[in-house]
């Protein structure tokens, strides 16, 4: 099985170089925020306008709660749950998800397992464990990766850092109108706390906490359309007259 990058599904880990923008390396744009900020939609569209791999991060530890809910492994036995994170057996293509040869790319939006997502990124094997494998990703012509750490963590060297953010009501409003349109029940008040106590968390965590890296160019798309979001990171990365950027506008 093979991962959108083409990279082996189950991969070692096998160091930790951080690939980004070191020479000869492929070029990166990391697009970090809070949940439901529209990360996912405006890498993929980036990713698509520059011909590029993606790396949706956030599904990686999506498919660790799916994968610990099949194996009865419970949030205290931390150990297993890293195995887990390690072992899993996936294969992306296009926008579907597989897992142990299930598509199961509906089953990881579901909020009960974003939210037990949530807890197990704050533990510090489980992200040991998805490292190497988030950095494979990287391949030519380059990679749009989208999470709480690309910038910060796994892509510390990436040429153009992107933190995305909108208000908590724009965000529980639109993840509610995907949910729905994916045909998950979906309820509003519901979602609001949860993403508020997501973000709380992914905020607070004492390992890669979702913060903007240093060098990050903050968007805030509360009254931006996907479009319009899609074509300021693409500016900023034309404005940086990165390689393959320019030309590709
Ligand atoms: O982005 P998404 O909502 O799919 O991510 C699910 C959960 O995985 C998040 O709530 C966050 O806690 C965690 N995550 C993370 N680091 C990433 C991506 C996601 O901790 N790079």
């Amino acid at each position: 099985m093979t991962n959108l990058a083409g990279a082996p599904s189950v991969i070692a880990i096998d160091g930790s170089t951080a690939p980004g923008d070191g020479a000869g390396m492929p070029p990166v744009i990391t697009i970090d925020g809070p949940t439901a900020s529209g990360k996912g939609t405006v890498a993929a569209r980036v990713a698509r306008e520059l011909g590029w791999h993606v790396l949706d991060s956030g599904a990686l530890y999506r498919l660790t709660a799916l994968s610990m809910e099949k194996r009865g492994i419970g949030v205290d036995d931390v150990a297993a749950v890293a195995a887990a994170a390690r072992d899993l057996a996936v294969d992306f293509s296009g926008d579907r998800v597989w897992m142990d040869g299930d598509d199961v790319s509906v089953a990881i939006r579901q909020e009960r397992i974003g939210a037990l997502a949530s807890r197990v990124a704050a533990m510090p094997p489980v992200r040991d464990a998805l490292l190497a494998r988030q950095r494979r990703f990287c391949r030519l012509p380059g990679l749009v990766a989208d999470g709480r750490d690309m910038g910060t963590v796994v892509f510390p060297a990436a040429r153009l850092k992107v933190f995305l953010i909108a208000d908590v009501e724009s965000r529980a409003q639109r993840r509610c109108k995907q949910l729905k349109a994916k045909g998950i029940s979906a309820n509003l008040p519901s979602l609001l706390e949860d993403m508020r106590a997501r973000d709380a968390r992914d905020r607070s965590r004492e390992v890669a906490p979702l913060v903007a890296a240093a060098d990050a160019r903050t968007i805030d798309s509360s009254n931006l359309s996907v479009d319009e979001t899609v074509n300021a990171v693409l500016d900023l990365w034309s404005s940086l007259g990165a390689q393959g950027g320019a030309a590709a506008r």
